[in-house]
């Protein structure tokens, strides 16, 4: 079977769709965040801090190649792997990609109220916090759109994308039950 890949920015729900969608499907659940740190022995955070950005998306990006050949795997990507290099082609060789579109201000509202600590939007008001999502969507748009599906808000929990990739043919239906 297809491995199944999300991708979108960071507070869309990857970790935590991609989580219980691996449970139902009874694949492997792979978080690349957290297969960073692990690798490296430090938070995301400390990396940007003590290695800088550059780095970081050298680390996504040899992540990815290490799945070459992997089968069976949610993968929840980080928020800027697939627009490094030509990171959303390889994303996109690896299995069925899948975009979490979610808009400006649920974006916004995600990303202030969460427990995980994001380097790129520390310290930002809300206002700040606005202005940096609605310019990086721009650019990022145009690399989220590359994936097979988007996913829109009608089909954002675990359950509807499921529902929404047996009914694609993207997973087996029995699973469904
Ligand atoms: C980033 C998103 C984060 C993490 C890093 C950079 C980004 O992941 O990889 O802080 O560039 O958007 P999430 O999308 O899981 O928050």
């Amino acid at each position: 079977m297809t491995n199944i890949i999300l991708i979108g920015f960071m507070g869309s729900g990857k970790t935590s769709i991609g989580r219980k969608l691996a449970r139902k499907l009874n694949y492997t659940f792979i978080d690349s965040d957290e297969w960073i740190a692990t690798q490296e022995n430090q938070t995301i955070a400390s990396i940007f801090e003590s290695k800088g950005e550059t780095y970081f998306r050298e680390l996504e990006y040899v992540f990815i190649q290490s799945l070459h050949g992997k089968t069976e795997i949610v993968l929840s990507t980080g928020g800027g792997m697939p627009c490094y290099k030509n990171a959303m082609d390889l994303l996109n060789s690896l299995g069925t990609t899948v975009y979490l579109q979610r808009s400006v201000l649920d974006l916004v509202h995600r990303v202030s109220h969460s427990k995980t600590k994001r380097p790129l939007v520390n310290g930002k008001t809300s206002d700040e916090l606005k202005q940096y999502i609605q310019s990086m969507l721009e650019i990022r748009n145009s690399f989220y759109e590359q994936a097979h599906w988007v996913a829109d808000r009608k089909i954002q929990t675990h359950n509807q994308l499921i529902r929404f990739l047996v009914e694609s043919g993207e997973v087996l239906p029995e699973i469904e039950n």
